[in-house]
């Protein structure tokens, strides 16, 4: 398995998010996947200038680092998504990524792909962002397996307990075995299903003006 992942802290690996997400990859690697870590500083994938191009060319218009980063997901089997809180969301980093994945989103281009996200916080409020990052990576088309979560004022001096690098490790371990088991749970399937049921009728309604999407579902379902 290939496992492609986004931190999206200014901080790049000396941070508390690398942390975490390490210990998630030691996982998914003792489990045999092969890793790589994109660092989104802001200044490689710019925030999105709602130009419709992707919809139209299935291409984005900017010339950044997004469509590299776009083909590399394509090619991987996983994608984990890592970010600070910042004021009870993910990083502007982040959230320029999953703004430029709007043509992504309406294709579920990711479909196939097992995903996974990690947060750390300064004080709380992890969960409701994790449950967003998976949401948007259900809204690709991947599976999400599950997410790694650390308040930051609750890790001792030393780092993270035994409990948090336990569970985060039989994170990566367990995505890397969705992917081989091409599992995909009841929940996520149902979301899913009825997400590209959503995007399907909105191509549609818009095809005159989306050209690429909605020859792309139509390549995809045959229909
Ligand atoms: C701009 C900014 C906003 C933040 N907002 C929050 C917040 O709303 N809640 C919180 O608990 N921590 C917040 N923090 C703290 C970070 O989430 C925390 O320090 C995190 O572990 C940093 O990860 P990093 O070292 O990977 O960048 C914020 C930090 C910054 C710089």
């Amino acid at each position: 398995m290939n496992i492609i992942s986004l931190l999206a802290s200014p901080h790049g690996l000396k941070g508390n998010t690398a942390g975490l997400l390490r210990l998630v990859l030691q996982g998914a690697e003792a489990e045999g996947a092969r890793t790589e870590v994109v660092i989104l500083r802001g200044d490689t994938v710019l925030p999105c200038r709602g130009c419709n191009v992707c919809h139209k060319k299935g291409r984005c218009a900017q010339k950044d680092g997004f469509e590299p980063l776009k083909e590399k997901i394509l090619a991987a089997d996983g994608l984990v998504l890592a970010s600070p809180n910042y004021i009870f969301n993910v990083s502007a980093q982040l959230k320029a990524f999953m703004d430029r994945c709007c043509g992504v989103v309406h294709c579920m281009s990711f479909w196939g792909k097992y995903g996974a996200s990690v947060v750390t916080s300064g004080g709380g409020d992890e969960e409701p962002i994790t449950e967003y990052m998976n949401h948007f990576l259900i809204t690709t088309g991947a599976v999400p397996v599950g997410a790694a979560r650390a308040n930051m004022s609750t890790v001792p001096e030393g780092g993270f307990t035994d409990e948090v690098k336990e569970s985060a490790r039989a994170l990566g371990k367990r995505l890397v075995e969705a992917w081989r088991e091409a599992a995909v749970p009841a929940q996520v399937e149902r979301r899913r299903s009825e997400f590209s049921g959503r995007m399907r009728a909105l191509v549609a309604y818009r095809k005159e003006e989306w050209p690429y999407e909605y020859q792309y579902w139509k390549e995809r379902t045959g229909a």
